[in-house]
């Protein structure tokens, strides 16, 4: 593959994962796969800002051979420690051992506990600069989004935000720029990535917009550690960020569910019906059926959730319980809630249901609705009309 130039004298040296499918373990789907991005920066001083996953250290490696000797590298910038980042490092390393490289405390003491290597690391803090000759490095930390030893790299000169995870996408796509792209593919991909991510760390996303904003730094690109970079319209993806760390919502009701033997995925279907009759938009998903990932992408700017579950052991279903937990981890705000199932002999389902939401933080505005076996006609329109009642809290 021939140098990829994004600026002038600045290249892109990362890796294209087309197969990833799974990440952090099986937590997130990634159907369309990712990129692990790094940059190297031709100047008095060649610096590499960030690594890629250890198994792609070779195709790195010849990414940067393409521009340079590695033995050149005189920088090394880590902004993140995780591993889909820094997996690489060991190996780059030993192709320029006089690199010099550059974190925050915590990324040190997280690459040593990862790698356990002796090197030159020289601590950095919100506004710690590093000259590289006609270009000047500056760094933010950026604790907790979404790792403690996060941190941005601000480059003045070219007006370019690299800040690592931050404003990225798991897109895998031979194209780099968000005007060579379906920018409809990478926003649905930004919204997962922010959802699944991110979203618990909500209200230090938009302090740190807020902070660098206080900071006057003009920012012309913005070239994460994954996907596609934004040149064309970098507001695009600042704003989105900002809506939803301030948890925006609208009217939207997300519908979700496991049946045992579709009693209680026919209560879902009338329910919605009756929210579809209300003009609410709204999504069903069977979560034995659906990617979760998604599920937890039309969440973020949802703001009513109402759960479903067959009654097992006087509690929900093992998946939609997993669901919940997780769920209850990003930590939504200003969302409303209500729970329904089917039940057999003693219900139980519901009410744990109620509690997770509860736990959640979300708003229950109506009872559960619970029916033994399968419902009949009149609870089928019962039903449709708590779809509808609750479409009525949507609207306030
Ligand atoms: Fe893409 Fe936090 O790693």
């Amino acid at each position: 593959m021939s140098k990829i130039e994004i600026k002038n004298n600045i290249f892109w040296v990362g890796a294209t994962d087309w197969n990833v499918k799974k990440f952090h373990g099986h937590t997130y789907n990634t159907k369309r796969g990712s990129t692990y991005n790094a940059y190297l920066i031709i100047d008095e001083k060649i610096t590499l800002v960030d690594t890629v996953y250890g198994p792609f250290a070779g195709e790195m490696l010849e990414n940067i051979k393409q521009v340079i000797d590695p033995s050149r590298i005189d920088y090394i910038i880590a902004n993140h420690v995780e591993t889909d980042h820094s997996g690489a490092l060991p190996v780059i390393i030993k192709f320029c051992p006089n690199a010099k490289v550059f974190g925050t405390q915590k990324c040190k003491e997280g690459l040593y506990k990862n790698y356990y290597g002796n090197w030159d690391f020289q601590i950095v803090k919100t506004g710690d600069k590093l000259e590289l000759g006609k270009r000047t490095l500056m760094f933010v930390e950026a604790p907790m989004l979404h790792w403690p030893d996060s941190m941005f790299t601000y480059c003045p000169e070219e007006e370019m935000l690299l800040p690592n995870d931050a404003f990225g996408q798991h897109y895998a796509s031979s194209k780099i720029f968000d005007d060579e792209v379906d920018l409809n593919f990478v926003m649905e991909e930004a919204v997962k990535y922010y959802a699944n991510i991110l979203w618990p760390f909500s209200s230090l996303v938009v302090k740190k917009i807020e902070d660098v904003v206080k900071m006057g730094i003009p920012i012309k690109i913005i070239a994460p550690s994954h996907g596609i970079i934004w040149r064309k319209d970098p507001m695009k993806i600042i704003n989105a960020y900002l809506s939803w760390g301030k948890n925006e919502t609208k009217k939207k009701i997300v519908v979700v569910y496991e049946t045992m033997w579709q009693s209680t995925e026919k209560m879902a279907k009338k329910i919605v019906n009756g929210i579809i009759d209300s003009g609410i938009e709204v999504k069903l998903f069977d979560i034995n059926q659906a990617d979760r990932t998604e599920v937890v992408g039309e969440m973020l700017d949802s703001k009513g959730f109402i759960i479903g579950s067959s009654t097992h052991n006087n509690d929900m279903l093992v998946t939609i319980a997993g669901f919940l937990e997780f769920l209850k981890g990003l930590k939504p705000k200003n969302r409303i809630g209500c729970a329904f199932g089917s039940y057999g002999w003693s219900g139980g389902a519901v009410k744990s249901i109620e509690n997770i939401l509860k736990e959640t933080g979300i708003e229950i505005v109506q009872p559960g609705i619970q029916f033994k076996y399968v419902p009949d006609e009149n609870e089928s329109k019962q039903c449709y009309e708590y779809g509808k009642n609750f479409a009525d809290k949507i609207m306030l």
